[in-house]
């Protein structure tokens, strides 16, 4: 699935400024979104390999975003940029003030793509959505940006997000991002289904390990909020940080309540595991016992 040796290529590109370097050093490199205003501006690319799962390798392209970089990219790096490319993720800054040129630069990658990776997927990331206050102008701004979007990506195959370092939303968007390079979804979406059936869970949540994003996840009772996935990558994300800073190891957790247990526990090599139960009668030590008899099986599956 590699375009070369190195792994799946991603570009990142956008505006200077636009937080490309930001969302990248929180999700691949345990920075804190407090933290990011340290980071200076990415001079031409920024090249980073991460593993992931294991056997997947991503390499990120991280395009600085400045015009003179940008006017490089389009002419004299073009095929170099643009070739053998898996995944553009594109992230345009709410505040802007010049978003002709940012859509014109978008369009040019778009035309790059067309002639040197047709098949390649694009997000588009409307960024910085704290800055806006209200959830109902949030909304708003995002389904306006998302048509335009749409409109010049035409038959393109594009999804977008809005997205915020301060919240859960940059793991929702790069959650999904990953899983579109994951071998093996379907397989390890049913053998999840199979396993959420034998623990008689509600439902049952894989993460990536380093980075706590979704890989997949099983169900057997719908929930109502539809944000939930994100809301624990970040706060178990930080909370694994917070004991890595006090020099001690996050392995396993138990949340309870008079409705339901959730239990989270290492899983296979490259992965965390959480089963959610509202069944009163099922006990802790017997799901720890199904997930022991499940792990080999995963372990080839993610693999
Ligand atoms: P270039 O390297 O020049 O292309 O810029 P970049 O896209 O890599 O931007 P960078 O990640 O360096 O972020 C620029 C500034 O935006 C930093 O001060 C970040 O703290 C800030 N920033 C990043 N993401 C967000 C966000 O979601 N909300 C807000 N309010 N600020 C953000
Ligand atoms: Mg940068």
């Amino acid at each position: 699935m590699s375009g070369d040796d190195s792994g799946s290529k991603v570009l990142l590109m956008g505006k200077s400024e636009s937080g490309k370097t930001s969302m990248r050093s929180i999700i691949f490199a345990n920075y804190l979104a407090r933290d990011t205003w340290r980071l200076g501006v990415t001079m031409d690319v920024e090249h980073s390999h991460v593993r992931f799962l294991g056997n997947l390798s991503l390499s990120l392209w991280d395009c600085g975003g400045q015009d003179r970089f940008m006017e490089n990219y389009f002419r004299s790096q073009r095929e170099h940029i643009f070739k053998n490319v898996q995944v553009l993720i594109y992230v345009f800054d709410i505040e802007s003030k010049d978003k002709k040129k940012d859509m014109d630069y978008f369009t040019e990658s778009l035309e790059a793509l067309r002639v040197f990776s047709p098949k390649a997927k694009i997000f588009c990331l409307i960024h910085k959505m704290d800055v806006i206050l209200t959830e109902e102008e949030r909304n708003r701004v995002f389904e306006q940006r998302q048509n335009e979007l749409k409109r010049i990506c035409m038959h393109l195959d594009l999804q977008c997000f809005r997205t915020s370092i301060w919240d859960e939303t940059l793991y929702k968007a790069w959650s999904s991002i990953v899983h579109a390079l994951v071998p093996n979804k379907a397989l390890i979406h049913k053998g999840l289904q199979s396993l959420c059936d034998l623990c008689d869970a509600d439902e049952i949540v894989l993460f990536e390990k380093a980075t706590f994003l979704v890989i997949s996840h099983a169900h057997r009772k719908e929930h109502m909020d539809v944000h939930r996935f994100e809301k624990i990558s970040n706060i178990i994300k930080q909370f694994k940080l917070s004991c890595e800073n006090s020099r001690s190891q996050f392995s396993s957790m138990e949340a309870k309540n008079e409705n339901f247990v959730s239990y989270l526990d290492a899983f296979t090599t490259t992965t965390y595991i959480m089963v959610i139960s509202s069944n009163p009668n099922i006990q802790t030590a017997a799901t720890v016992m199904n997930l022991k008899g499940a792990r080999e099986h995963f372990e080839d599956l993610i693999k």
